[in-house]
């Protein structure tokens, strides 16, 4: 089997930021996956050079245009080294391929009648490097670059796109994968709905001359566009390299709404007018904000992805990215949400279940574990059901784009087998030399359970995956069919011995970057003086030390010998036993089923004899002049033990 999986080749009039890292993870996440499953990849990144942005760019530097993208090119370049990404290919479109690769194609539809020369006037945005159609305006102006378009009227070539567009519209409809996820589909159709015109994919020496010249008009360059999509041929040597007929007809292509059009409409007219076939799938993901503002230079809240490594790390970020954004919609960056994600998920439900599960190995068995296939109780079998059930709705949820339900199933899994380890207390196992034998049995079903987490991570999380999996003693294994050979329960061999534990995530402390780019160093030191003013107030940092959990209450009864007291079971992240002072407030039948909010994090202590393991959480207020208590409880959608944040 084989995959082709491209990024769009950015612009090289701007720095890389955080909405082309993300583009880059995944795509980058995407092939590291398919490699995990056995497939031959060819995962492709680059730079778009030409055109009137870049030619305005350079202009305003003072500097060449080829000199200007030569830098910024190697920026993106060192950015995606830095992050480690494994592109098999950075094209550049200024590569000598790439500009033989379109004066043949150029030359190619010329020849069949599929580009002709015509007078036009339009409106032009430079930033979106196309002409605008009046109903794409808003108050006249672009929506995306808030500047009215220039009226131009110029003679150029035009490409008979509208020849297609039934064409184009019968493939959608019959591959309903073809655009994903669905709305962009519709977006898609919607617009086609109306009659196409043709595209100009052209530029006149006179106004620009940084671009590929027209093999049959060297008076003319090439319309930026029409010059980038076509990378997604030469980067696998069109027409007759061996890397074309292998890879062209599974490509896919991750994008953002922003080039939906040009990537939905132009590319796949383009590829019909060649007489290829269409692109196997194009997926599109939504934007990334910063707290909740569009990212822009002049707000100054562009996030640099090296910033991002220098403060949570690579992992980290690829983490908080591939974990917040569910894939089609927006999503906002905040140092206090990666800070918060990376505490909770990583550091905590992570980094304890590793560090715990190889300290206990460690201390009881001197890190050998043994396999002994024997007694396996209803516990064990959840747990291993519960991993073999997300090994299989991982591989679909990763197939399919849906890396944040991929991660949700990992940490199903993770958060299972933290309960897995307070439900059988293996440090009361140790204490029994009868029970042996199970204390083996429940350690290997941890170590196991690592092995499988570390093998899904490996994509995702691909250094901490590394190294989690050399101190299981698995790090030699190949990764190529791995998923495949490995993703089953019971792959771990009987004897293995693992190594100490290592801290895959040390806690993060503070918030960082959101008073640099909101203030002044001045403004800053008022500010943090007038915060530590604010008697009564907590950090952001306090409060995330508060582990707030829906739970459900699973039985209730009165505490002996107490007129206030309940005793309740209750279901969050694990069965939880917790004494409250509500049985004035609630008889305990009326309790059972809600979902309530506890504090879960709470010291466990001693009241009337029992141990409570935490609080909850009610409202105090006055019905008339009663005093009445009032649980918080939340709608029967959310599962038991979501965090609440
Ligand atoms: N050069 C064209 C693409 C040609 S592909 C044949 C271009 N370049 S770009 O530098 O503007 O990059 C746009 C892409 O960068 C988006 O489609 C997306 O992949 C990524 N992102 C840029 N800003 C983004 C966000 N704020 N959020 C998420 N991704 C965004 O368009």
């Amino acid at each position: 089997m084989t995959t082709y999986i491209t990024t769009p080749i950015y612009y090289v009039n701007a720095q890389p930021h955080l909405g082309h890292a993300y583009s880059t993870i995944v795509a980058d996440t995407y092939a590291r996956f398919k490699r995990l499953c056995g497939e031959d990849v060819w995962f492709q990144t680059g730079t778009d050079e030409h055109g009137d942005k870049i030619a305005e760019a350079a202009e305003k530097k003072g500097v060449p245009p080829r000199e200007y993208a030569d830098d910024i090119s190697a920026l993106f370049r060192q950015s995606w080294k830095h992050l480690k990404i494994s592109n098999d290919r950075f094209i550049r479109s200024t590569d000598v391929d790439h500009v033989a690769a379109v004066q043949k194609i150029l030359q190619d539809v010329y020849d069949k009648g599929d580009i002709y020369f015509a007078e036009y006037s339009g409106l032009y945005c430079t930033g979106c490097e196309r002409f605008l159609t009046k109903k794409e305006l808003v108050d006249g102006k672009c929506p995306d670059h808030q500047v009215a378009p220039k009226e131009i009227t110029e003679q150029n070539y035009f490409f008979r796109m509208s020849r297609y567009q039934q064409q184009l519209v019968d493939h959608i409809n019959n591959n309903p994968e073809f655009i994903t996820p669905e709305r962009y589909r519709n977006e898609v159709l919607s617009f086609l709905s109306e009659p196409l015109e043709d595209l100009c994919i052209s530029r006149p020496t006179s106004r620009l001359t940084w671009g590929i010249a027209l093999p049959f008009d060297k008076k003319f360059v090439t319309y930026v566009w029409f010059d980038a999509l076509i990378n997604y041929l030469t980067g696998i040597g069109y027409p007759d390299g061996p890397e074309f007929s292998k890879y062209w007809s599974v490509a896919e292509h991750l994008i953002a709404k922003d080039i939906l059009k040009p990537h939905a409409i132009y590319w796949p007219t383009m590829i019909m007018a060649m007489g290829l076939e269409p692109y196997k799938k194009l997926h599109v993901h939504g934007f990334w904000n910063v707290n909740e503002t569009k990212m822009s230079k002049s707000i100054g809240n562009v996030v640099r992805p090296q910033t991002l490594v220098d403060s949570y790390g690579r992992d980290g970020m690829r983490y908080f990215l591939l974990r917040e954004m569910s894939f089609g919609l927006d999503a906002s960056f905040s140092d206090e949400a990666i800070v918060a994600r990376i505490n909770a998920d990583l550091a905590n439900d992570l980094g304890n279940l590793f560090s715990r599960s190889l300290a206990m190995i460690m201390k009881y068995r001197n890190g050998k574990v043994r396999l002994l296939r024997a007694g396996d109780n209803e516990n064990d079998r959840q747990l291993y059901e519960m991993a073999e059930g997300m090994l299989v709705s991982y591989q679909t949820y990763m197939t399919g784009f849906q890396f944040h339900k991929a991660l949700q199933a990992i940490w199903e899994l993770v958060g299972f087998a933290n309960k897995y380890i307070v439900s059988n207390e293996p440090w009361a196992l140790a204490k029994d030399a009868d029970k042996a034998e199970r204390l083996d049995t429940v350690l290997y079903n941890l170590a196991e359970t690592l092995r499988v987490i570390c093998l899904v991570l490996r994509p995702i999380l691909p250094e901490s995956a590394e190294k989690m999996a050399e101190v299981l003693q698995i790090a030699g294994t190949p990764c190529v069919s791995d998923l495949r050979a490995g993703g089953r329960w019971g792959a771990l061999p009987d004897g293995v011995v693992v190594g100490e534990a290592v801290q895959l995530f040390p806690r993060l402390e503070s918030v960082k970057r959101e008073e640099k780019t909101s203030c002044s160093g001045k403004e800053k030191k008022k500010k943090t003086i007038q915060n530590e003013s604010e008697t009564g107030c907590i950090t952001f940092e306090e409060f995330t030390k508060v582990e707030l959990r829906v739970a459900e209450v699973l039985a209730a009864e009165r505490v002996k010998k107490s007129e206030k007291l309940l005793q309740l079971q209750v279901m969050a992240h694990e069965k939880r036993t917790i004494v409250a002072g509500i049985a004035e407030y609630y008889v305990p039948e009326e309790l059972v089923g809600k979902k309530i909010l506890i504090v879960a994090n709470m010291k466990p202590a001693k009241i009337m004899g029992i141990r409570s393991q935490g609080m909850l959480l009610a409202a105090k207020s006055r019905a008339g002049d009663k005093a009445c208590l009032v649980l918080t409880t939340v709608d029967g959608a959310v599962e038991n033990g979501s965090r609440v944040a």
